[in-house]
């Protein structure tokens, strides 16, 4: 944890697969200058090989173990500004949740049901969709995440028909709200 009074001043996006977090992570990254940490490929990158076969291989608690220790890396003290780029599943855990409000300012990107399956249509690098019916497995999902998605958030965002230079500059304005102290 960041044991100074002032709460880290990461922006740390969150949402289902498909909702826009890595674009609008790389736009929010060049806008302010932040470090970019997308943490599906930090994780990525440690492990050696994708998040697939991390799920094949170690299964899916491990990965979601490799997410908890790497939130508490990012919170270390001294730790620089980032924007913070998370997966999906991330807030299943409410240790998660509770860690990453304390990050920083935590956004939910929205985006509608068939938004998200055209867009994880397009690669098969995500596990949780290799099924007969990835629509239902969305709608399954959603339905349980939502919530947890709700407890987390400061800012929930409705992506739909915003592009990412759009949807960056809306999140950048109300992040300096808050960390100039007016939010909650
Ligand atoms: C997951 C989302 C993925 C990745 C993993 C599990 C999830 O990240 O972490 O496949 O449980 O929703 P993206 O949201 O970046 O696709």
């Amino acid at each position: 944890m960041n044991d100074s009074a002032q709460p880290p001043k990461n922006i740390v996006l969150i949402g289902f697969m498909g909702s826009g977090k890595s674009t609008v992570g790389r736009e929010l990254h060049q806008m302010l200058g932040y470090p970019l940490v997308d943490m599906d490929h930090w994780i990525e990158q440690r492990a050696g090989k994708p998040v697939a076969a991390i799920f094949a291989d170690q299964g899916e608690d491990a990965f979601r173990e490799m997410e908890t220790a790497l939130i508490d890396e990012l919170a270390l003290p001294d730790a620089p500004r980032r924007i913070i780029s998370t997966g999906g599943g991330v807030v299943g855990r409410p240790e998660n949740r509770e860690k990453l409000r304390k990050l920083g300012y935590v956004v939910w990107l929205k985006a509608p049901v068939d938004v998200l399956l055209e867009r994880t249509s397009r690669n098969r690098e995500r596990p949780l969709l290799h099924t007969e019916n990835p629509r239902e497995r969305i709608e399954t999902l959603l339905a349980l995440r939502e919530p947890w998605y709700h407890e987390t958030a400061h800012l929930e965002v409705d992506t739909h028909g915003l592009d990412s230079g759009e949807i960056a500059a809306g999140i950048l304005e109300s992040a300096r709200y808050f960390f100039t102290g007016h939010g909650s």
